[in-house]
């Protein structure tokens, strides 16, 4: 099977054994397969693989057919298409995915859509409802909203009946993100919107102040996204005034349990929405897998609406 290989801080295209399903995995046949900020870190050397994964294959998701299944699988079989969360190893022509990672792909979702839907979505349902609680008419405030997380969670927000402010650096891509649902400002722009019952902190450095003072009586802070910066100043005395919170957390680290619960959480409520179009993956640009080193470079320029997905060839 041919795969994207990491070697001295690039990808280059490799032929490898196939993967073989464990007895709780799915194989599948990868026929989308989205790009992630931690697959940038991987390929740099900065983030290494989980144990359950492969060392030099990176990828965190994918969209293709079931062609193989482990003997305690009960919920696929041959020929169903799936969509997972899987630790790395995506960025292939065949990858295995844990039962419990994986979803059924509804009718007349695309596969560039598929491949690019599971990180994302998965990481802004956590945050937005699992760890801060938001709630039907509820004010969410989310910091780097045109990026793959940013453009879910202003979706699922906008479904869930709250109201939604991003902030967008590319002033090409605010028009489509507030098409989505959201207010759209530029950042640091912020006068006059708030107080926020919940911010989801995608760009993280300086804009933790802002987020602490913006925060309602109450309010939830989760930080997701540091890009520009993992250390900040906050005033503690607007936290405390407004008994608020801040939490953080990552999705990849995660024992196979909580992140089986995350999907089957994200499954249960978004596969509806997104069967009926209600929910979409805005995708940027589609690469093949062989132009997996300019994928990432493109990912990396930034700039871009939503989300970069390698396509089978
Ligand atoms: N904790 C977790 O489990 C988890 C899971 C997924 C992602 N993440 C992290 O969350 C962040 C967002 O992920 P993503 O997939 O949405 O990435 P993405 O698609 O690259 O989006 C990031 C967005 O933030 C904007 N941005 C970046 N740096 C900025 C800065 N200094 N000032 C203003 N805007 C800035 C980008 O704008 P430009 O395009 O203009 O640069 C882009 O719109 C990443 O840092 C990623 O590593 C964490």
């Amino acid at each position: 099977v041919r795969a994207a290989v990491i070697f001295g801080g690039a990808l280059r295209i490799e032929e490898r054994p196939d993967p073989e399903p464990g007895p709780d995995q799915v194989l599948v046949r990868v026929r989308a397969s989205g790009i992630n900020n931690a697959d940038l870190l991987q390929r740099a050397g900065g983030y290494p693989a989980p144990p359950d994964a492969p060392p030099d294959i990176p990828g965190l998701e994918l969209a293709g057919e079931v062609v193989g299944i482990g003997s305690n699988v009960t919920s696929f079989r041959d020929g169903d298409r799936v969509m997972a969360l899987v630790g790395g190893g995506a960025h292939a022509e065949l990858a295995v995915a844990h039962e419990r990672q994986t979803l059924p792909v509804p009718d007349g979702v695309d596969w560039p859509s598929a491949g690019g839907f599971v990180e994302v979505f998965a990481t802004a349902h956590d945050a937005l409802f699992t760890q801060a609680g938001l709630a039907l008419g509820e004010r969410l405030l989310v910091q780097g909203a045109a990026g793959g997380v940013g453009v879910a969670a202003v979706q699922l927000a906008r479904e869930a009946g709250a109201s939604v402010v991003g902030t967008v650096r590319s002033e090409a891509a605010r028009p489509a993100v507030a098409e989505l649902g959201a207010e759209v400002r530029a950042p640091g722009e912020l006068e006059g919107v708030g107080p926020f019952d919940v911010v989801l902190e995608l760009v993280g450095g300086d804009n933790l102040a802002t987020d602490v003072r913006l925060l309602a009586t109450g309010g939830r802070l989760v930080v997701i996204g540091m890009g520009g910066g993992s250390v900040a100043a906050i005033d503690f005395m607007q936290l405390l005034r407004r008994r608020a919170r801040i939490g953080g957390s990552t999705l990849r680290s995660r024992p196979l349990e909580e992140k089986a619960l995350v999907m089957q959480r994200l499954g249960h409520h978004t596969l509806p929405l997104l069967a009926a179009g209600r929910l979409v993956v805005p995708i940027f640009a589609t690469f093949p897998l062989e132009e997996a080193q300019a994928a990432y470079d493109r990912f990396a320029a930034g700039g871009k609406l939503g989300k970069i997905v390698l396509v089978a060839g």
